[in-house]
């Protein structure tokens, strides 16, 4: 299960350029479907089962990165956020564009002397001293992610992208656990664009028009020195998400993700994400609306180069999955 993570979040896939991350999940789940689609914008639907009611569930397959907006007469790209970064923790990172290129990202050193970075005070150098050596390997519009290789050491594992691809992984696992067999029809949707503002999820989310659903993405972390407080702790199960910035999760669906815990042993923790979303944020507006969860795994260090994550709690996740999939929503 660990290397489905890993070789997951080590693919090259910011906001909007989401192909590779696609291909590699189409070629792990295809023997365990029974219907593989994309969408206009790009998300890849499998569906898997029949009757019972209509169960979406999304994880998003993007992961924030840079775009080039402007390159000086030295060579040096100067770039916009795609997605939440923030620019004081880029300092002396690597990033990797499309075609492989790598560059690293500098400061203007008085600025970082003064400690106040903002984005105009950051560049990409591709390791060049002109304009015309750079546009040889780079351009404006061109994205590029962190460069990043992943390692497990104990139960911890650390990658870039773990927001959401150990949320893809975890769908990955959960449709090769139930192996077509499943009692709601079923869709598992691995979304495009989460990072800029849910927008691959409001698209497939009507696609499908499901009856109930469930955004499993990364929240936050509550147990290292001096953060801010919060009850999600690394290796304390599934976070079964009670509120966040986009969604307030109706206690019905609450309980059933708690009660679905409790009858299968699952280790679960009820979250709070007081900054920050999910696709269930758009989720919940399809059509004349859906009842909607979160299942959550709780990760360190989240939109950084190394987040760190708890594999028990993703096999946690991967159970809640499982369940809920084959789940009784006719009393809901
Ligand atoms: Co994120
Ligand atoms: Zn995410």
């Amino acid at each position: 299960m660990e290397q489905t993570i890993r070789t997951l979040c080590e693919i090259y896939g910011p906001s909007g350029r989401e192909e590779r991350v696609m291909a590699a999940i189409e070629e792990m789940i295809k023997p365990f479907v029974d219907e593989l689609r994309y969408d206009v914008m790009g998300s890849l639907f499998a569906k898997v089962g029949s009757g019972g009611k209509k169960v979406m569930f999304a994880a998003h397959a993007d992961e924030i990165g840079l775009v080039v907006s402007y390159i000086d007469d030295k060579g040096f790209a100067r770039v916009a956020p795609v997605g939440g970064i923030n620019p004081i923790n880029l300092y002396a990172r690597r990033v990797e564009f499309a075609n492989g290129t790598i560059g690293v990202v500098g400061v203007e050193q008085r600025d970082v002397a003064a400690g106040k970075v903002g984005w105009a005070n950051v560049f990409v150098d591709v390791g060049v001293t002109s304009k015309e050596e750079t546009e040889k390997l780079i351009n404006v519009g061109d994205f590029a992610c962190f460069k990043q290789d992943s390692f497990v050491q104990g139960d911890f594992i650390v990658a870039k992208a773990l927001d959401d691809r150990i949320a893809c992984a975890a769908q990955v696992e959960a449709l090769k656990k139930l192996n077509k067999k499943v009692k709601n029809e079923t869709y598992f949707v691995f979304t495009v664009q989460e990072e800029v503002g849910v927008r691959g999820a409001k698209t497939s989310s009507w696609s499908v028009e499901p009856d109930f659903g469930f955004a499993v993405d990364i929240t936050g972390w509550g147990d290292t020195p001096l953060c801010n407080p919060a009850n999600m702790k690394l290796g304390g199960g599934a976070c079964i998400k009670a509120m966040d910035q986009g969604l307030v999760v109706a206690p019905k669906i609450k309980k059933l993700m708690i009660d679905t815990c409790e009858a299968n042993k699952i280790p679960y923790q009820i979250e709070v994400l007081r900054g920050g979303a999910t696709d269930a944020a758009a989720m919940q507006y399809a059509k004349a609306g859906v009842p909607c969860g979160v299942i959550s795994i709780a990760t360190r260090y989240v939109h950084q180069p190394s987040e760190m994550s708890h594999l028990g709690d993703f096999a946690s996740a991967v159970k809640l999955i499982e369940k809920l999939a084959n789940a009784d929503y006719s009393k809901l």
